[in-house]
């Protein structure tokens, strides 16, 4: 995820841009820049870290852009996926005499990059970004045509892309287009004036109108207007211009109650970013590690805390059952102390959002010092876990900042999924059709995980009943035993709760003895996995009285409760349709409680400290 935005107008260009990158520093912060084109003079300047760091830069150039004569400038806060995080890698990138920013992976850039270094372009960095500035400039170089070049550039993009491209060429416009990733363009309250960002927070208090546009719906801005085109067939288009909300907290958090609500109902997308690049039809690719990384292995051991740990243990299962890979996992804080036995026929995998959790890091380090092949999977590229580890895969959720971690985990184990299947591969253990059909089943996944009314509506009616009571057992079994956990987690993070998650089937080893209709029990039945023994399993507890809210595609009559989930034909599916279902009961608890939902009481969002 990263963060673009543009300026076409008479008012201080530089100041709008970095505001506006301001308002989406949430989107990525590990670099930033702009480019300003005034008097046919294209300037740009970047700088690494935070959107400061870019401001102090610009405190000390000459740049002026308070002038009479319209400016155009564009910017781009950078959340690396190509590349690393550093000046060159930065966005804006310069062509001879264009320049462009980019939100979003073109997922054929490989290509296109080496088909323009054939006819001797040069490339500066090691982004998928700037193939696009060179490819504009190779095709305006044919035909000297700046709306032709820039069609026949996205035409030729594969993957998710919004662009802003500027040129000494058309001095005066904007180039846009929006194809999977998000952007919105506002007619400012001044004369002439059009705005561009990747969601409207920026645009607040500076214009009133807004398009969210339209997937491959393109288009030229200058001061004089907008002209919209359709990129597919470029005909002509009107979009309707809509009122800006008027509240920035409110735009950041997309008109959501709270930014757990946002990412919650963004998982859908974002698991879209986890995947691009990395699945075709027929495979899993991971540039970013070693093809042999399975050579000699025999073991995976996954580290982890808290709802990591609980990514990592759903992957323990994947691993074993389609790597046949033998995979323990262990909470990092118990793994550090307990002098383990490493191997160096052991593949060791951290997890973590943050890459800063300070036991998992020091779990790495632990691993790396016996000479163990490293991986992490985690989502802030250049943390101190990435810097660490041999290998890196992030997981590319944007920001989360929510404390209770929602899209963390659904891409993480999305990627761990894919993960699991790309060793599988790598191992010859799993045959082209049983890979096919799980990469059908990976697409399906940003369908599982979109938001149902009917869902949310009933985890808001259930909310009410579930305050009192002296405890939740969350109980599942095989990949829903880590989501039982996660849904345990989500509840007492931010309800204060009492709740357990307990693999189903150890239920009658103790923990029955608590049933009564004091203790609800949250269950987990898939109709894909185990559904009988779960069943009975529910059984047992609904025999001693205890509450039960079943979750699951299938009707259950002993229920007290039940929230239904899609029918779906894999459980992985299941799995997340059930996510969601969870995450969405706990927030509306904490709701009804009056709970801080994004910040709860004693947490903090990354545990750098033993
Ligand atoms: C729970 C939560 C924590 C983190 C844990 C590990 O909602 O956010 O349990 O999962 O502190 O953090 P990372 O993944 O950053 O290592």
């Amino acid at each position: 995820m990263c963060g673009i935005v543009g300026y076409i107008g008479k008012q201080n260009t530089k100041e709008i841009l970095i505001n506006g990158l301001k308002e989406l520093e949430y989107r990525g912060y590990d670099s930033a820049g702009i480019a300003v084109l005034q008097d046919n003079k294209l300037d740009t300047f970047k700088a690494t870290g935070k959107i400061k760091n870019l401001e102090e830069k610009l405190s000390n150039s000459t740049l002026n852009t308070q002038q009479l004569m319209p400016n155009i400038g564009i910017g781009h806060t950078r959340w690396a996926t190509h590349g690393k995080p550093t000046e060159l890698n930065a966005h804006p990138h310069l062509g001879e005499y264009s320049c462009v920013v980019h939100n979003g992976i073109i997922e054929n850039y490989k290509d296109l990059k080496e088909e323009l270094e054939n006819v001797g372009y040069k490339f500066v960095s090691q982004t998928d970004t700037e193939i696009i500035v060179h490819l504009f400039e190779f095709y305006f170089d044919k035909n000297n045509n700046a709306k032709k070049a820039f069609i026949q550039t996205i035409k030729r993009l594969e993957g998710a892309y919004s662009i802003l491209l500027i040129t000494k060429k058309e001095p005066n416009k904007i180039f846009f287009i929006k194809h999977g990733s998000p952007l919105a363009i506002a007619k400012g309250n001044n004369d002439g004036e059009v705005l561009f960002a990747s969601s409207d927070a920026p645009l607040i208090g500076l214009a009133n109108d807004v398009v969210y546009l339209d997937d491959d719906i393109c288009g030229i801005a200058d001061e004089n207007g907008i002209d919209f085109f359709n990129a597919i067939d470029s005909k002509p288009l009107t979009p309707t211009f809509e009122t800006l909300p008027n509240s920035k907290q409110s735009a950041q958090k997309n008109g959501h109650r709270f930014f757990m609500e946002k990412e919650i109902y963004e998982q859908s997308d974002v698991v879209v970013e986890s995947m691009l690049g990395r699945v075709n039809d027929e495979n899993i690719l991971f540039d970013e590690i070693d093809k042999g990384i399975t050579d000699n292995i025999n073991e995976i051991k996954i580290c982890a805390c808290g709802t990591s740990y609980h990514a990592g243990l759903t992957a323990s299962y994947l691993f074993e059952r389609l790597s046949k890979i033998r995979c323990s996992i262990e909470i990092a804080s118990e793994f550090r102390y307990k002098e383990p036995l490493l191997t160096k026929d052991t593949l060791f995998v951290a997890i973590s959002q943050s890459g800063e959790t300070a036991d998992t890091l020091e779990a790495l380090k632990m691993a790396k010092n016996a000479g163990l092949k490293t991986l992490v999977v985690c989502n802030v590229d250049n943390s101190s876990m990435t810097r660490i580890a041999d290998f890196t895969i992030l997981t590319r959720a944007g920001i989360e900042k929510g404390v209770a971690s929602t899209k963390a985990f659904s891409t993480q184990t999305v990627v761990l999924w894919m993960m699991a299947l790309y060793f599988a591969k790598q191992k010859n253990v799993i045959s082209n059709d049983v890979l096919k059909k799980e990469i059908l089943t990976l697409k399906k996944v940003p369908d599982s995980l979109k938001v149902e009314n009917k869902i949310h509506e009933k985890c808001v009616r259930l909310s009410k009943r579930y305050l009192h009571g002296h405890g939740f057992f969350f109980i599942g079994r095989d990949v829903f035993f880590p989501l039982a956990l996660e849904g345990a987690l989500k509840l007492k993070e931010i309800s204060y709760l009492h709740a357990e998650g307990y693999p189903a089937g150890e239920m009658k080893h103790g923990p029955i003895a608590l049933a009564d209709p004091e203790l609800f029990t949250i269950a987990l039945m898939p109709q894909h996995l185990h559904y009988e023994k779960i069943k009975s399993n529910v059984e047992e507890l609904s025999a001693r009285d205890s509450t039960i809210c079943a979750i699951s595609p299938l009707d259950f009559e002993l229920a007290d409760d039940f929230i239904k989930t899609k029918k779906t034909d894999h459980y992985m599916l299941e799995f997340f349709e059930m996510l969601i279902a969870l995450q969405l009961l706990s927030m509306e608890i904490s709701i009804r409680l009056g709970n801080d939902v994004d910040m709860p009481r004693n947490l903090a969002k990354s545990v750098t400290v033993e």
